[in-house]
């Protein structure tokens, strides 16, 4: 998997050491970035360059690095006459994507090779600091409803984020957005005495039905909240208190002994 991510690399590289002594389109700039919000699905990069030689450059072809990255020449091939400038439009998809994403796109003329590179920053909504009077807002919806963190907006960071994440990961998207915020509300319990020392089933009941009457919701999907069943198991398996290691053996060698005599019968 990973040689065949590489191959394109080391065609371009190549390429571009190669042809760096011959003239080739002068690009404004061969990497270009932008910060976008997590809602966003496709960005668009204008790449200006000119054909600052004496003579028409026909552009061949454009090779991204990924599906996810299109240039969008007017047609193919691209004459770019002498002495003009032109721009190239590309978009890059980063619908479900997060962090810091960056791709190239190879661009081939009668001259040579060149690699463009775009840069992609996608905004962490749920590292986002609150503002004061949204922290004032969102406690007051819970108070009305404590499952309203789970739908609309609230959901972007409190429910979406828990999808398809399990033990730890799921933990710190679901649970330490409140419990292990620098700047949660006075309400919110420190649990950092009870992971590892309460009971499976102290977890399992807080979590599947969270505090009626008070702010922590139900995450139990019977509960209208965002977790399943197995979900929870895993978030509940990370944070109790570890069984005696005698008690487990026990069940171990009690489930092994049934067949064993079984067989011998
Ligand atoms: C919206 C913020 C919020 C989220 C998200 C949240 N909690 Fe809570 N939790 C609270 C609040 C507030 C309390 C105190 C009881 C109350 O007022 O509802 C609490 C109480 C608790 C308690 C009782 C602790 C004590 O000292 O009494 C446990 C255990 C707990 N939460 C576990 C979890 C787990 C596990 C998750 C993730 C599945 C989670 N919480 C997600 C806000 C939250
Ligand atoms: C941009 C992400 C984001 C959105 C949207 C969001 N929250 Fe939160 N929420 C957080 C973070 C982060 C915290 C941890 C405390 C902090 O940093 O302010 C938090 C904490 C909370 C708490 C615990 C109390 C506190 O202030 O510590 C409650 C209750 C809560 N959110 C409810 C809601 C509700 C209700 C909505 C929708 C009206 C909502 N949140 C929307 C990120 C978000």
């Amino acid at each position: 998997m990973h040689y065949f991510y590489f191959m394109p690399f080391l065609l371009v590289y190549s390429a571009v050491y190669c042809s760096a002594a011959s003239p080739s389109l002068s690009w404004e700039n061969d990497h270009l970035k932008k910060k976008v919000g997590h809602a966003v699905k496709s960005v668009r990069f204008i790449f200006p360059f000119s054909n600052k030689t004496s003579k028409t450059v026909s552009i061949e072809s454009i090779e991204a690095s990924c599906g996810c990255t299109q240039a969008k020449p007017p047609v193919l091939p691209w004459l770019i006459e002498a002495g003009t400038q032109q721009e190239l439009e590309v978009f890059v998809n980063v619908q479900g994507k997060t962090g810091i994403f960056t791709k190239s796109l190879t661009v081939v003329s009668s001259l040579g090779k060149n690699e463009l590179t775009t840069t992609v920053e996608i905004d962490n909504p749920v590292l986002r600091e609150m503002s004061p009077a949204e922290r004032e807002r969102n406690l007051f919806q819970s108070k009305k409803n404590r499952q309203a963190i789970f739908t609309g907006e609230c959901g972007t960071c409190h429910a979406e984020p828990t999808r398809n994440k399990y033990g730890p990961s799921l933990y710190e998207a679901a649970c330490g957005i409140c419990h292990e915020a620098r700047h949660r509300a006075s309400m919110v319990p420190d649990l950092k005495g009870k992971i590892k020392s309460e009971s499976a089933a102290y977890w399992r009941q807080w979590i599947t039905h969270g505090k009626e009457g008070g702010i922590m919701p139900a995450f139990a999907a019977s509960e209208k909240g965002p977790l399943s069943g197995s979900q929870i198991s895993t978030l509940v398996h990370f944070l109790a208190k570890p069984e005696p290691e005698t008690k487990k053996r026990k069940g171990v060698i009690r489930s092994f002994g049934t067949p064993r005599s079984g067989i011998k019968k």
